[in-house]
């Protein structure tokens, strides 16, 4: 016998349906113009989740105490089952689903603010700054090596620059070694395939690896945030637990590369594809902290945020979303609002009117609010500014109707990016 049907709505969205996925701005547009919620399967999932489609709604719920990232703090209910879910869905082995689930962006309360505490002085838009020396030279220096790496004058800027910037810069910081680099890149790769059991053997070797680089930095501390994350486990050890900091390295080192490099590759296509757009740039740099701005918004790699549960029952955009029921914020969905951002298609470097305001969602909202977002941004004014004044005659190698992207529900991320010098 099926469940009684729902009726706050009759569809029930695919997110890997093909026209979704290969065009998620006209399929939310839609979504959104016809009910403030609606109902989506995730990939392997059992129970549908609502998606928050508005802008206002989006930064409500995102700053709504009553939504929380972990199912256990849902009086009454099970979490066992929900856990299960997730772990069969993303193909985790169960027995390393500790260091997956345990993530401050799962953390609620004071746990949350225990986890991100620890962390935060790294990311203070001060210590960023500071970084921002490196951050170009590093830039430079890959931009050197672009020329020679050219095959035909053609050159894959995924694979030789936008890829590599970000996993350096986050590596030097957490504290990798060099030649640990391009397993890290390996490994994050794998965690976003859709093939079923691609993250076990990734898992299990990230694992390892945190673990070996731990016994290491312990002998031998450094400046760097594997050391200050020992010191907070040795020194005070209640603060942070065996699990949580492996946990923590994995988060930040994943969080903080695959998004950026894609923030970097879809910002080089969309200003490529925008001669108009391009020239401004081109003639004011000035502008450039408004551009990753507008180009975040337009085409943020994220597209929507980690589910939250309602602890009890209540509205959304006038809705009832019931206690324990599951909610995703489409962070595209609410970036392509026409009731926040007039004309939301066009791509408009000059669209903030102070140039600094941050009034889109990609990097979410609320307690969650990304912790990388000042480097992010950095990563990406560095590196657009770079590569524009080094190849004045940078040009797309392929038709912009051929540019590939990944399959990825919920990411806006190209498979590669093949660009004339
Ligand atoms: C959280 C996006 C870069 C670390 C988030 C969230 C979003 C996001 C949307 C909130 C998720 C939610 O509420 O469910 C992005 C994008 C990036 C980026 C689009 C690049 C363009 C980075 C970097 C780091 C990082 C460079 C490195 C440290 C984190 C962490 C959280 C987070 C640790 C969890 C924060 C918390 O739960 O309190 N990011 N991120 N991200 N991001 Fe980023």
């Amino acid at each position: 016998m099926s469940a009684p049907a729902d009726p706050r709505t009759t569809e029930t969205v695919d997110l890997l349906d093909p026209g979704l996925l290969a065009d998620p701005f006209g399929g939310y547009a839609r979504m959104r113009e016809e009910a403030p919620l609606v109902r989506a399967l995730f990939p392997g999932a059992a129970s549908p989740v609502w998606l928050v489609t508005r802008y206002d709604d989006v930064k409500r719920m995102l700053s709504d105490q009553r939504f929380v990232n972990d199912p256990a703090n849902v009086p009454g209910m099970d979490v066992g089952d929900i856990r299960r879910q997730i772990i069969r869905a993303r193909g985790i082995p169960p027995e390393y689903a500790k260091y997956i689930l345990g993530s401050v962006l799962d953390a609620d309360g004071a746990d949350h603010m225990r986890l991100r505490r620890l962390v935060s002085r790294a990311f203070t838009a001060r210590r960023v700054a500071g970084l921002r020396p490196r951050v170009a030279e590093i830039t430079e220096s890959l931009l050197d090596g672009l020329p020679a790496a050219a095959e035909d004058g053609v050159v894959d800027l995924l694979e030789r620059f936008t890829y590599p910037l970000p996993i350096t810069v986050i590596c030097e910081l957490v504290g990798i070694p060099e030649e640990d680099r391009p397993r890290w890149r390996s490994w994050g790769r794998a965690l976003v395939s859709t093939e079923p059991g691609a993250m076990a053997e990734p898992l299990r070797e990230m694992v390892a690896h945190i673990g070996e680089l731990i016994v290491r930095r312990r002998a031998e501390p450094e400046d760097d945030l594997l050391t200050g994350l020992i010191r907070a486990h040795d020194e005070d050890g209640d603060r942070l637990s065996d699990v949580e900091m492996v946990t923590m390295v994995l988060t930040i080192v994943l969080a903080g590369h695959e998004t950026t490099a894609h923030l970097i590759g879809n910002g080089v296509a969309a200003l490529l594809t925008h001669p108009g757009q391009l020239a401004l740039l081109r003639d004011d740099p000035e502008l450039m902290p408004r551009a990753v701005h507008e180009l975040m918004r337009r085409y943020g790699p994220v597209q929507m945020t980690r589910m939250r549960y309602a602890t009890e029952d209540l509205t959304i955009g006038g809705m009832p979303v019931r206690r324990g029921e599951a909610v995703t914020a489409v962070l595209v969905s609410a970036d392509h609002d026409p009731r926040e951002f007039p004309d939301p298609d066009r791509l408009d470097i000059t669209r903030e009117p102070d140039g600094r305001r941050e009034n889109h969602v990609g990097f979410g909202h609320g307690l969650h609010y990304c912790l990388g977002a000042a480097l992010a941004r950095q990563e990406a004014e560095v590196a657009l500014g770079a590569l524009l004044r080094r190849f004045p005659d940078l040009a797309l190698a392929v038709d912009p109707a051929d540019l590939e992207r990944q399959p990825l529900p919920g990411a806006w991320r190209l498979a590669r990016l093949p660009v004339r010098l």
